[in-house]
């Protein structure tokens, strides 16, 4: 109930916000019209515009064109001005019966010509003019005939319209005429009886047969078309007079000057005492027509090329002039026109404005397939695209005919399947996407905030081949650029499987473990099914590539006994120093990585680990069988001694650059023991760049913590600390 209402009220505000707006709308409409009069003028007598060249007031009008504002009327009404000779009366004439020439002619007071409305585009105005009678007043003795007297006055800008006016009769039998005086040029008058037309329905069988509403054809009603040759400043309606037996039903004729098209007769019109008069007191519409003259009654156009005469009325720009012409094409003066597409008034400096056309379609038309653009002087209507033609002649049509619509639209209509189905596979990418990072662990990781989650579109543009720098038992390796740090971005190799959580978990320690000689892990990225990790970039490669590469790099004892040490601290770091202890499972020469000072950084422990475990079978492990620990081998059991054991190996390869298992199948390790065991202390397979003579203890003392790291009973074995501690002291020395 209260919605309802709460509704109507809303939609009742929107509707005073229209009509408020609807309002303004006019209200601007109506300011921003051009001006009609000159300036500080008043352009309006009561509810009728007075545009220039006509006025009310001194200095607003031109010779012959003044208004009196009549102010006892409201709202006022205009008058053509007495003062320029313009007047109309009633002049009062009386019949007695048997006689048929009037007895008594009596003139009424001047009403003077009231102005309806002016037209400067028409060059008219529409003025009320006085309806004449003849009527029976006295039992068919008296008759009395009330007739329309007008005077415009020689040199009188104005004329009766020829064109746009009628003489009506209306009765049982009348015949009105209109009287015209000529001026002759001695300004005495004679008088010339012009026009007439006859009704007549004496003798008709049925009067309803015959007078018809709404025709004017001679029978109750008459009328006829004004002659060009009518010299109509001044003129008067006379009735000729008929006796008929007709006056007691029917008292009155009448007759009128009135603008064509304005009477529709109608047949009760015919009966009744003075009944036109009466209905219209003030008058009935006829049109007046104007020109600029001179003082003297003359003005013409200017010929082409001549300058304007002085006091020349077409002041405006875009207005032209125009010759106009009284009796029997007689010139008669001027009048200005806006030229065509400008619309206004040309009598006042720039009163011709440009029409907007547009707003305007039913006169100038534009097609509904066009688009209507106004412009100076005119306007266009292109059709809308895709048609062609003019939109002005409306002939606009589709530039494609159907059949090439039909197979523009089959072929969007393709695209518009094959986008759709590539947005589906978008979405199943995407949706992919986040299954993989949940099923990765992703949200841990996130409530972990430790690491950076790459999103796979920050990989992908590292994952070509271009930038393919390894590959290994974890998977390959590819260097890139990620947040203007050198990456490498560790892409496992499909397949393994690493268990959700626990990937995350171990992710998580890792990143955890930050220490000198430990390749950080940056980040990773879960949204692939095997989640990639991305870490610091070492850009001296592995050990193993140092060690055995193609172009072996010089390497000094010093520098191979900081190696030890140092990879040795790294391991005995995650061994002993973070809170969860994490086993690398996987120490190799291969998995020691070294930066551009040739600090060794371990990498790939813990994860490598977990692949390790489930890849036991692969070959890539076990081409690295040389470096795990055998006791690890035989019980399953993982322990940091087994790291010890494998770091014995890589010191071995350390001091011996030679590959832990040779290519002959003889292994390094076997060699070593067995020369130890021999009490030798394998001299022979030291690397001839290292084994100066001054150093053969250091290198001794190697030996025996390597071979001290791969004793098979696994307690004997030292731990990883201590094997760091030692070696630190050999580097000391050794620098010393
Ligand atoms: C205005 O009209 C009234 C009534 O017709 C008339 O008496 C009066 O003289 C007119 N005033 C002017 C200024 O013409
Ligand atoms: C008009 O007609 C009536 C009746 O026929 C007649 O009495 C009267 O005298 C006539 N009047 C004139 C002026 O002829
Ligand atoms: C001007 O001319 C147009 C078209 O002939 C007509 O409709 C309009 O009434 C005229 N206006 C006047 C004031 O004469
Ligand atoms: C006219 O004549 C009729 C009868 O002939 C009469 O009744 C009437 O009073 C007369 N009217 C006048 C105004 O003389
Ligand atoms: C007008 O008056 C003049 C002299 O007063 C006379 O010669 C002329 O014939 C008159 N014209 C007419 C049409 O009566
Ligand atoms: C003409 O119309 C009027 C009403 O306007 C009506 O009274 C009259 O009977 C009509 N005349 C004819 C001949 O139909
Ligand atoms: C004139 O009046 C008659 C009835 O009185 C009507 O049917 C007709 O449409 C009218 N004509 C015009 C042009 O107003
Ligand atoms: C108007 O009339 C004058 C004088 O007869 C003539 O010189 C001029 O060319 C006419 N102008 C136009 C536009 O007809």
């Amino acid at each position: 109930m209260i919605t309802t209402l709460m509704v109507r009220l809303h939609a009742v505000l929107l509707l005073l916000l229209f009509a408020a707006a609807e309002q303004a709308e006019k209200q601007q409409q109506q300011q921003q019209q051009p001006p009609i009069t000159l300036p500080g003028c008043p352009d309006r007598c009561g509810d009728t515009p007075i545009p220039f060249p006509f006025g009310t007031k001194p200095g607003c009008f031109r010779d012959g064109f003044e208004i009196t504002c009549n102010d006892t009327f409201h709202p006022h009404r205009a008058f053509l001005a007495l003062a320029g000779g313009a007047s109309q009366h009633i002049a009062e004439i009386h019949y007695e019966v048997g006689w048929n020439y009037p007895v008594k002619r009596v003139d009424h007071e001047n009403t003077g010509i009231e102005l309806m409305e002016i037209s400067v585009a028409n060059g008219s105005v529409r003025a009320y003019g006085l309806v004449s009678s003849l009527c029976n007043v006295a039992n068919l003795s008296d008759y009395v005939a009330k007739c329309q007297d007008i005077a415009l006055g020689e040199r009188s800008p104005f004329l009766l319209s020829v064109a746009r006016n009628i003489l009506v009769g209306v009765g049982w039998r009348v015949e009105p005429r209109i009287m015209s005086y000529l001026w002759s040029a001695h300004h005495n008058t004679t008088y010339e009886f012009s026009l007439a037309c006859l009704s007549n329905l004496v003798g008709m069988p049925s009067l309803l047969q015959l007078a018809t509403n709404g025709s004017c054809t001679s029978r109750g009603c008459c009328q006829a078309a004004l002659p060009e040759a009518a010299p109509l400043t001044d003129f008067g309606i006379w009735f000729n007079f008929y006796n008929n037996t007709m006056w007691l039903t029917n008292p009155c004729s009448y007759a009128m000057l009135v603008e064509t098209g304005w009477y529709n007769f109608s047949t009760p019109d015919m009966y009744g005492f003075e009944v036109l008069p009466r209905r219209y007191p003030r008058g009935v519409p006829f049109i007046l027509d104007f020109s600029i003259r001179d003082k003297d009654g003359g003005g013409a156009c200017p010929a082409e090329g001549q300058p304007p005469p002085p006091g020349y009325a077409c002041v405006s720009g875009n207005s032209y002039c125009a010759n106009t012409t009284g009796a029997a094409g007689a010139s008669h003066g001027y009048v200005c026109r806006c030229l065509d597409h400008y619309d206004g008034n040309p009598y006042i400096a720039n009163g011709c404005q440009d029409i907007d056309e547009c707003n305007f379609r039913d006169k100038y038309p534009c097609s509904t397939d066009g688009i209507c653009k106004n412009k100076l002087g005119g306007y266009d209507c292109p059709c809308k695209p895709g048609m062609k033609g003019d939109g002005i002649k409306g002939t606009c049509t589709d530039k494609f005919p159907l059949v090439a619509k039909v197979i523009v639209g089959g072929i969007s209509g393709i695209f518009v399947m094959a986008a759709l189905l590539f947005l589906i596979l978008i979405h199943k990418e995407k949706q992919k996407t986040i299954e993989f990072y949940k099923k990765n662990g992703g949200l841990t990781l996130e409530k972990a905030k430790i690491i950076k989650l790459f999103k796979k579109e920050d990989l992908d543009p590292i994952l070509k081949s271009r930038n393919f720098i390894g590959k290994g038992g974890f998977g390959e390796v590819y260097k890139g650029l990620l947040c203007n740090e050198e990456v490498a971005v560790k892409k496992p190799i499909s397949g393994s499987i690493l268990e959700n959580e626990q990937f995350a978990n171990e992710v998580i320690i890792q990143s955890q473990v930050i220490h000198k000689n430990i390749v950080r892990l940056i980040g990773c990225c879960l949204e692939v099914d095997i989640p990639m990790l991305v870490y610091e970039f070492l850009c001296n490669g592995s050990l193993e590539q140092i060690l055995h590469g193609n172009n072996k790099v010089p390497l000094t004892l010093c520098r191979r006994l900081s190696i030890a040490a140092e990879s040795a601290d790294g391991l005995a770091y995650i061994h002993s120093k973070t809170n969860t202890k994490i086993l690398h499972g996987d120490i190799k020469p291969a998995n020691i990585l070294l930066d551009g000072n040739f600090v060794p950084k371990i990498s790939d422990f813990g994860i490598s680990r977990l692949i390790a475990r489930d890849k036991q079978h692969t070959g890539s492990v076990i081409g690295d069988m040389s470096y795990v620990d055998p006791v690890y081998l035989q019980t399953g059991l993982l322990t940091e001694k087994s790291d010890v054991y494998s770091f014995g190996v890589v010191i071995l390869e350390l001091i011996s650059r030679k590959k832990s298992k040779h290519s002959d199948g003889s292994s390094l390790v076997n060699n070593f023991l067995e020369a130890h065991k021999n009490g030798k202390k394998g001299t022979e397979l030291f690397d001839k760049e290292i084994a100066a003579a001054g150093d053969m203890e250091i290198l001794d003392s190697l030996v025996v913590i390597a071979v001290e790291c791969l004793n098979l009973d696994v307690d004997k074995r030292p731990s990883m600390i201590e094997v760091a501690e030692r070696l630190i002291i050999l580097s000391r020395s050794r620098k010393l």
